[in-house]
């Protein structure tokens, strides 16, 4: 893998504190079954105490928003300059990995660090953001906090409600929110300057073609479902197989429809039916009622309405044939977000400056950075994901590429503040 030459007059980032505050906070929140830190947990909660101390070593004035967004800032140089946005996010899926959202934000606070060491202060305010509930695995609402930062809240925020009954209303205050003044979290595309996220790739093409940088040209749409599916429960021994109204054969079948309507047909990039809940779930009962969540992600919006047609179209032949009643609800659909031209050659020129070679790529997994690009340029930074795997324990990307994303993020700062 390449290695960095910054020229003399710029600015390095410290890898060794890089690289060892990401495995503290790595620490927080670890798991035999990898990482657990879901929004709105105790662990998110102390990873959150964890990041807003590093800021405050930095130097930053440390707020949380109405959304429970931890937002630090320092001040520029020039007293009306819009500030520049470094961001991501701190909280994982459910057994999920060390460095999705988390390197983000431990490289934004290094960039800040890095700056203050070297005695420097830039034309442009800058702020790291770290967003609430990116994942939205805690009351299926994902970029819940950079959403809000955007306007982009939906009615369906405010009435959110998470699969053990407590309503957002409720909890956002464990994060330091409060849903009644969520407004107030919104900023002006006034106040802000640019926006600027560094994230592990989380696929496998910058590992495979051992390219230590990716410029990220557009972030994936993405469109969820919930998929409701009853039969009749009965008994497993006696029910005879041309008499059932099975729940669960019929979630199969439509399970392996997602995958052929993504795979085979190539209707759209890729589809996955990634929860599913049986009733009662027991061994011995045919399942009267499945619930399912199905997900179709592509950068062509047509793509993902053809996906859905498809998808509706074959729930109802599988209800005929096996049946039993199947709802198709549309959850939410992410349309996917174009990175500006400028704002990709940005990156590209910071990865120069740091003598890395880069590639540009799209992005398929979602951001905060696509619900900020609603109110400021947002330009992403890659990194390889070894094996091109996350949202998993199994989650790896060396200390080098750390560094090297931490670099071309510091580097990028320093153009966009000069341009
Ligand atoms: C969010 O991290 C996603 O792309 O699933
Ligand atoms: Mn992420
Ligand atoms: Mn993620």
């Amino acid at each position: 893998m390449s290695t960095q030459s910054i020229p003399s007059d710029s600015i390095a980032i410290n890898a060794s504190r890089l690289n060892d505050h990401l495995a503290a906070l790595g620490q927080i929140g670890i798991t035999e079954a990898g990482m657990q830190r879901v929004a709105f947990s105790a662990p998110d909660v102390a990873g959150r105490d964890y990041v807003v101390g590093l800021m405050a070593a930095a130097g930053m004035a440390v707020r949380v928003d109405a959304a429970g967004n931890i937002i630090g800032r320092v001040e520029g140089g020039e007293a009306s300059a819009p500030a520049i946005v470094l961001g991501s996010h701190t909280d994982t899926v459910p057994a999920g990995g060390q460095y999705d959202g988390a390197l983000g934000v431990i490289a934004a606070i290094e960039v800040v660090q890095a700056v203050a060491d070297a005695g420097q202060t830039l034309r442009h305010p800058v702020e790291v953001m770290v967003f609430t509930n990116e994942e939205g695995t805690s009351f299926h609402r994902w970029l819940l906090g950079s959403r809000a930062v955007a306007g982009l809240w939906e009615s369906e925020d405010f009435a959110a409600v998470a699969d053990d009954g407590a309503t957002l209303t409720a909890r956002l205050p464990d994060v330091g929110g409060n849903i009644s003044r969520i407004a107030e979290a919104r900023r002006r595309p006034d106040e802000l300057a640019c926006y600027l996220e560094l994230h592990i790739e989380q696929g496998p093409l910058l590992h495979r073609g051992g390219f230590p940088i990716g410029v990220v040209t557009g972030i994936t749409g993405r469109s969820m479902y919930h998929v409701d599916i009853v039969g009749e429960a009965n008994h497993a021994g006696t029910t005879p197989m041309a008499m059932r109204r099975d729940a669960m054969s019929s979630a199969a079948r439509l399970a392996l429809a997602v995958r052929r309507i993504a795979g085979e047909m190539e209707v759209v990039r890729v589809g996955t039916v990634g929860s599913m809940e049986v009733h009662p779930n027991a061994g011995n009962v045919i399942p009267g009622r499945v619930q399912m969540g199905v997900e179709f992600r592509d950068e062509r919006m047509e793509s993902l309405a053809a996906a859905e047609v498809e998808l509706r179209r074959t729930a109802e032949e599988i209800a005929h044939a096996e049946n039993v009643a199947i709802a198709v609800t549309a959850q939410r659909n992410t349309p996917s977000v174009p990175i500006a031209g400028n704002m990709q050659q940005l990156i590209a020129d910071a990865a120069q400056l740091a003598g890395l070679e880069h590639i540009n790529l799209p992005s398929g997994a979602g951001h905060d950075a696509q619900a900020i690009a609603a109110i400021t340029p947002a330009a992403m930074v890659f990194v390889p994901s070894v094996g091109g795997i996350s949202h998993a324990p199994a989650e790896y990307t060396t200390p080098a590429d750390c560094a090297n994303g931490a670099q071309v993020l510091l580097n990028a700062l320093l153009l966009a503040d000069g341009r």
